[in-house]
């Protein structure tokens, strides 16, 4: 199949197109690299830098390549700054996400993925959480990613255009010792935490330690990045089937103290830490249920194990201190 990836130079984009590349797809990679980067993309996938509040430069991408599906993950993605600029998320990546999507509808690509959140659960009624779980956006960035999905929705009724809403929780880990997660600024824990080991940061601040948890620090499911990645090919090909939306996880939580406490055995390093104020837009808990996607695609993650994922991402921030700008 012919795949347009926008976002492709990203952490998760890159990591799926690769997987296609490698699975006989022909890969189109549309991204601004704002975050990105453009070592991070397969040689063998068509670049195109550029960005998706240009709706003529959407247009020529769709009509020069004429892809049959689109994955969207080019996106803002980060809760807390989301509580600070609300509308930077609501306008963007809601305004990008519907121009790709008018032009999916006016070139006739009636297959889409998109890279939804955790974050459509807010404080969630029940964990762990499965699709039927009550949506009520924890924050900016989650409320985006509803509309979009909403969106999808709304073009299968009218226009048959087949879509696979998939919520990640917290991707993590690396595809490989030289392709990795690398944002600037970092925010994510599990890459601070290794900065920490490196000691390219003195210490690794816990965003409270107050919440209704067994040890107070916040819980996630931290879902390796090529399980993740493995569910997009399953979800691409099950389409003809029709739409689908999936809550993607390993279905373990992970306190922040855990996953430090972890990282300090897998790097055999100290890592200071210490307990700063709670991030706005937290929510205490968030454990996917993946039985859907398992029973349905028969899609079962292989690196389920907290050690398994930081150890890859370890091996990636050692070998590429630096991320893929300076190679080390
Ligand atoms: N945390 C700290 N200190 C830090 C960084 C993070 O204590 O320096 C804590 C956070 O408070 C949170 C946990 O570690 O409890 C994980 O935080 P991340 O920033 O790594 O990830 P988030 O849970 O905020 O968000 C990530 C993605 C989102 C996605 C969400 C789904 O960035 O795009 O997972 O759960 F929506």
């Amino acid at each position: 199949m012919r795949v347009l990836v926008t976002g492709g130079a990203g952490y998760i984009g890159s990591t799926v197109a690769r997987q296609l590349v490698e699975t006989g797809n022909e890969v189109i990679v549309l991204d601004n690299l704002s975050q990105g980067h453009r070592a991070a993309v397969p040689e063998e996938a068509t670049f195109v830098h550029g960005d998706l509040q240009n709706r003529d430069l959407i247009d020529r991408v769709l009509a020069d390549h004429e892809p049959e599906a689109i994955m969207h993950f080019a996106s803002r993605t980060l809760v807390g700054e989301s509580m600070e600029e609300p509308l930077l998320y609501l306008d963007d990546n809601v305004r990008f996400g519907m121009n790709l999507m008018r032009a999916a509808v006016e070139h006739g690509v009636n297959r889409f993925i998109l890279s939804s959140t955790a974050n459509l659960f807010g404080e969630p009624e029940r964990i762990p959480i499965d699709e039927e779980v009550a949506i009520d956006p924890g924050s900016p960035y989650g409320e985006s990613k509803f509309v979009l999905e909403r969106g999808l929705h709304w073009l299968d009724e009218t226009h048959d255009l087949r879509y696979a809403a998939l919520r990640y929780f917290n991707a993590a880990g690396a595809a490989g010792p030289d392709q990795g997660e690398d944002h600037d600024p970092e925010t994510h824990l599990i890459p601070i935490v290794l900065e920490v080991a490196l000691g390219q940061r003195e210490k690794i601040v816990i965003f409270g330690d107050d919440y209704d948890t067994p040890d107070g620090t916040c819980v996630r499911d931290y879902i390796h990045v090529l399980d993740l990645a493995q569910a997009h090919i399953r979800a691409l090909h099950a389409l003809e089937d029709g739409s689908r939306v999936y809550n993607l996880g390993n279905g373990e939580g992970y306190s922040v103290r855990e996953v430090i406490d972890t990282a300090r055995r897998v790097t055999g390093r100290d890592i200071p830490a210490e307990v700063g104020d709670p991030r706005p837009g937290d929510p205490a808990v968030l454990i996917a249920s993946s039985d859907k996607i398992r029973e349905e695609l028969g899609w079962t993650p292989q690196y389920g194990d907290l050690e398994d994922i930081i150890g890859t991402a370890w091996e990636w921030h050692r070998r590429h201190p630096h991320g893929y700008d300076t190679e080390s």
